[in-house]
């Protein structure tokens, strides 16, 4: 294996362990991967993270076959879908993060309740509807939510976040999580008022250099 392979495959591991560390997903649930060759690397299905090594991170080509010792994320549609989408997207992490989840469940897109909300590209964070984990109807409906978009919820299921980079893609699902929890929080005290489209816009040019934010990303 190629060294640079090797680095993704080590990468995806460690943001998967953080995934969990950091509170936003439990157990086997959600799933990372990165672009690679002509198709990319992906957690495999149902296998817990602490027991990942590099050789048990599956691969997936474009055209859906794959190789590895266990079978890729039951998932693999929507990050094959996204991939084929979006040719900027390198990285995309699936997770059931609680917040992200209660309003998903509710059926809430986010709004433009926090200026952060700039980093995903538009004054509102939308929700895909339901459809079965894994299934062909789900990720249909997952491209549609991320139309220019770099996350999204999925009802009654949980959230994708997606970058240029696995660093960029997992920063998004942290702040993805953040904008959940904060609208929740606003709704407890009534309607929250809300930036206007001009004023979300204002925020995605000044950010254009910003952190992880990239402006060709935006
Ligand atoms: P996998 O273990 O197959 O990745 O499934 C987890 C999940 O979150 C499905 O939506």
């Amino acid at each position: 294996m190629k060294k640079a392979e090797l680095a993704k495959r080590q990468a995806l591991i460690s943001h998967c362990l953080e995934l969990n560390e950091s509170g936003l997903n439990r157990g086997t649930s959600g799933n990372i991967s990165i672009r690679h060759d002509d198709g990319f690397l992906i957690s495999p299905t149902s296998t817990s993270y602490r027991s990942l090594t590099p050789e048990m991170v599956s691969f997936v080509h474009l055209d859906g076959t794959w190789t590895g010792p266990i079978e890729p994320s039951s998932e693999w549609r929507f990050h094959r879908d996204i991939y084929r989408a979006k040719c900027e997207t390198n990285a995309i992490v699936h997770a059931h993060p609680d917040f992200c989840t209660i309003l998903a469940i509710h059926g809430k897109e986010i709004p433009a309740i926090h200026y952060m909300i700039a980093i995903f590209g538009g004054p509102a964070i939308r929700v895909a509807p339901y459809a079965i984990f894994g299934s062909q109807a789900l990720s249909d409906h997952v491209v549609a939510a991320l139309r220019d978009r770099q996350g999204c919820l999925l009802d009654h299921h949980g959230a994708i976040a997606i970058g240029t980079t696995i660093e960029q893609a997992f920063w998004r699902a942290e702040e993805l999580e953040t904008l959940a929890r904060q609208y929740h929080g606003a709704l407890l005290l009534g309607d929250p008022p809300l930036l206007s489209d001009r004023q979300v816009q204002e925020v995605i040019d000044k950010m254009s250099g910003y952190g992880l934010s990239r402006k060709e990303e935006l």
